[in-house]
């Protein structure tokens, strides 16, 4: 008999200890080859810890967009966000990701803000919420340091008439079935929800329309590459299934983990403030939320010095790998002293606790610049 998945992954639920092997599988992507890794490191003159540690994991067609882009053609990066609260640390990893990638290969990047999405699919949420959400989240894209005249940002609600031809074509072309197989839609599910998924295919497309707008040649193409968490991968089934009905190039993608939650297994939860800390937090409250973290421990100081911890349950250890600590001979040192019991939790929590602190202050200081720049960026066609 086959074995029932504990866990559950799809854009809008992640729950339970996921195991990404299964999901490559489950989702038909592919693992992220050696030679792509060192494809995009050689191009972008630098490693990166995301790739190297596998956090970025998977992907769909990746060399097809590598290919295109080192033969000079043109093309694009997209990636987004559903505003339906503020930015938490888990949220920048793949931007963080996208930006490397950006400077690596230097081309523009569309980044959409679904906040018609969040409308739709949270209870409570009013439009005029979601779109205010839309704007703070933008501040933490562009505090990043994102050049405004590479990058457009979509809010969806805002500048939806480029999307919209394009989101019809989408939808004409996938049926109720198709969503519900791909989505596990019931009758319970507003209309508007099961629309969405061809506005969020719609930015796959922009960047040739453009082209072709710009050019008057029907036929341009720029390829694109979409970075993102596994859990967005079904809208690009759907879009890659539709893009040569519509005669579009399919969408690469290229697919990372879940943070952890600082409360152990599972994703970081928007509904348990403590299981992850907000960009908007202050350094004294992240402080706070790290001193309580789960960690890999054992019960007694004693215990621990004897036998070790467990750095790969340990939330701290995990923070750490996923952003506080970039230089991989200095993980790799200190989840061997965890392991061995020469690092405890006290100590561990405080080195944590410091890096936290010091990139929230930086953090916080240009998210309040961006303010003043946040409308260079906003895509107006
Ligand atoms: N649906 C995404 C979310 O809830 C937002 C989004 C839109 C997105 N387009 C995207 C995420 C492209 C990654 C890539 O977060």
């Amino acid at each position: 008999m086959q074995k029932k998945d504990d866990f559950v992954v799809t854009p809008w639920e992640v729950a339970g200890d996921v195991d990404y092997d299964r999901l490559v599988e489950k989702f038909g992507t592919q693992h992220i080859t050696p030679e792509q890794e060192k494809h995009i490191e050689k191009k972008a003159g630098a490693k990166h810890f995301l790739l190297s540690r596998k956090i970025f994991f998977s992907q769909r067609d990746l060399q097809a967009w590598i290919a295109q882009a080192e033969k000079g053609d043109k093309v694009a990066l997209y990636t987004g966000r559903g505003p339906s609260g503020s930015t938490h640390l888990g949220h920048l990893v793949p931007w963080l990701f996208t930006k490397y990638l950006q400077d690596a290969f230097g081309c523009n990047l569309y980044f959409q803000m679904t906040d018609d999405e969040k409308f739709l699919f949270k209870d409570g949420l009013t439009r005029r919420q979601s779109h205010e959400l839309a704007m703070e989240n933008a501040l933490d894209l562009i505090a990043l340091g994102f050049d405004h005249k590479k990058t457009k940002i979509i809010i969806d609600t805002d500048a939806i008439k480029p999307l919209y031809p394009l989101a019809l074509e989408v939808s004409k072309r996938v049926t109720l079935s198709t969503a519900k197989a791909v989505f596990g839609f019931t009758d319970q599910n507003n209309i508007g929800e099961i629309f969405f998924t061809s506005v969020q295919s719609a930015p796959a497309f922009l960047p040739s329309e453009e082209l072709r707008n710009e050019t008057g040649n029907a036929k341009a193409n720029v390829p694109v590459l979409i970075p993102c968490a596994i859990d967005q991968d079904p809208h690009w089934r759907i879009t890659r299934d539709v893009a040569d009905k519509l005669g579009y190039p399919k969408p690469s993608a290229i697919h990372c983990k879940f943070m952890p939650s600082l409360k152990g297994a599972g994703k970081m939860s928007a509904s348990d403030p403590d299981s992850s800390i907000y960009t908007t937090d202050s350094p004294e409250k992240a402080e706070k939320k790290v001193m309580r973290a789960f960690t890999g421990g054992r019960a007694t100081i004693e215990e621990q010095r004897k036998l070790g911890g467990n750095p790969d349950i340990c939330s701290v250890c995990q923070y750490l790998k996923f952003f506080f600590e970039p230089d991989d001979k200095k993980l790799a040192q200190r989840f061997e002293d965890y392991r061995n019991g020469n690092i405890l939790d006290g100590e561990n929590k405080a080195y944590l606790a410091e890096k936290v602190k010091d990139f929230l202050k930086e953090h916080q200081r240009k998210r309040e610049q961006a303010r003043k720049v946040v409308d260079k960026f906003l895509y107006a066609p």
